[in-house]
């Protein structure tokens, strides 16, 4: 089955940067966000990233507005009719989800493939309210779509082998590294992650050691290219603290639950480098943390 058009649902920060790979790999995409506003916003994101992409002389100023040229955007579901692959990149919310494939079974044509790029729900779960669930998959892109190379494609009890095959092969054809991989939570990736920062979070009150010795530690002992603090703040306390949370929920497993400290860090507003501020100040000393 060939995957000609590509559909993306939710233009925030995974789905515009999917978009943004999608168009610039070669491939007719419409994008589809909920008002002309979120549209005119994820139009801008879409612009940006390909602008970074000529000026780090990755891509030519023809090939960028070749790009734009396969790019349509839209807030009518009905537009996303043609597509062969829509990939789902909305709010991580169980019921909007399930909402969404309903609606995207009654649009598409019945050989269409349905994408979700949820982080930390079950893939079976949102592929219950599509008509056709054989035909969905997860692709689960990482953050930042445009630059990760990983992406993790997982299959359900249900998922046909030739949709699952397409979707992978799919990946590929947008220039990623994919890897195949089975609808359990936290998939690949987070399910090993996040018990592992996890547990640097918890070793900072056990040990009584700063944030910035746990990065030095796991940078220097173990070649780590970013300490696990920095990479918290990276991802968001926020994010981390969600998906920690959702993957206790479905394993119970204590090491999956988020640390306390995380918690209240979240509460407090302290969540990392979008906030200024989490383990680390980024107002005006960016330089003090991370990989330095
Ligand atoms: N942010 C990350 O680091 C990351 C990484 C991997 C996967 N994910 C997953 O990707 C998905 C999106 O995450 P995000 O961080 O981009 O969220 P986001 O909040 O930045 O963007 C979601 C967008 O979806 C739009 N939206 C909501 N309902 C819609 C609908 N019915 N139709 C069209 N648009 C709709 C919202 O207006 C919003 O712009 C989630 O499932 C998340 O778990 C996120």
């Amino acid at each position: 089955m060939e995957i000609r058009k590509v559909g993306v649902v939710g233009l925030g920060t995974m789905g515009a940067g999917i978009a943004q790979v999608c168009v610039q790999a070669g491939f007719e995409t419409v994008g589809r966000e909920v008002s002309i506003e979120l549209v005119e916003r994820g139009r801008a994101t879409i612009d940006r990233y390909l602008a970074r992409a000529v000026e780090k002389e990755r891509l030519t100023p023809d090939e960028r507005n070749a790009a734009l040229g396969r790019l349509t955007l839209t807030t009518e579901l009905a537009d996303l009719a043609g597509c062969d692959l829509v990939i789902e990149a909305i709010v991580e919310e169980l019921d909007a989800k399930r909402a969404l494939f309903g609606e995207l079974s009654a649009t598409v044509g019945p050989e269409a493939i349905l994408a979700t790029n949820t982080s930390a729900l079950s893939v079976t779960a949102i592929a219950g309210a599509a008509d056709r669930p054989e035909r969905v998959v997860g692709l689960h892109f990482f953050n930042p779509a445009p630059v990760l190379p990983l992406v993790e494609v997982v299959r359900t009890d249900l998922t046909d082998d030739g949709v699952y095959e397409a979707a992978y092969e799919l990946a590929g054809r947008l220039g990623k590294q994919p890897i195949r991989c089975n609808d359990t939570p936290g998939f690949v990736v987070n399910r090993i992650l996040i018990p592992l920062l996890n547990d640097c979070v918890r070793v900072l009150d056990e040990a009584r050691v700063s944030p910035l010795d746990v990065d030095r530690a796991m940078r220097f002992g173990t070649n780590w290219p970013i300490g696990p603090c920095a990479l918290i703040d990276l991802i968001g306390i926020d994010i981390h603290v969600h998906a920690a949370e959702a993957l206790y929920q479905a394993l119970r497993e204590p090491r999956m639950a988020p640390p306390p400290r995380l918690v209240r860090m979240a509460q407090a507003g302290l969540l990392g480098r979008k906030s200024g501020r989490g383990f680390y100040s980024y107002e005006k000393t960016a330089e003090n943390a991370p990989g330095s």
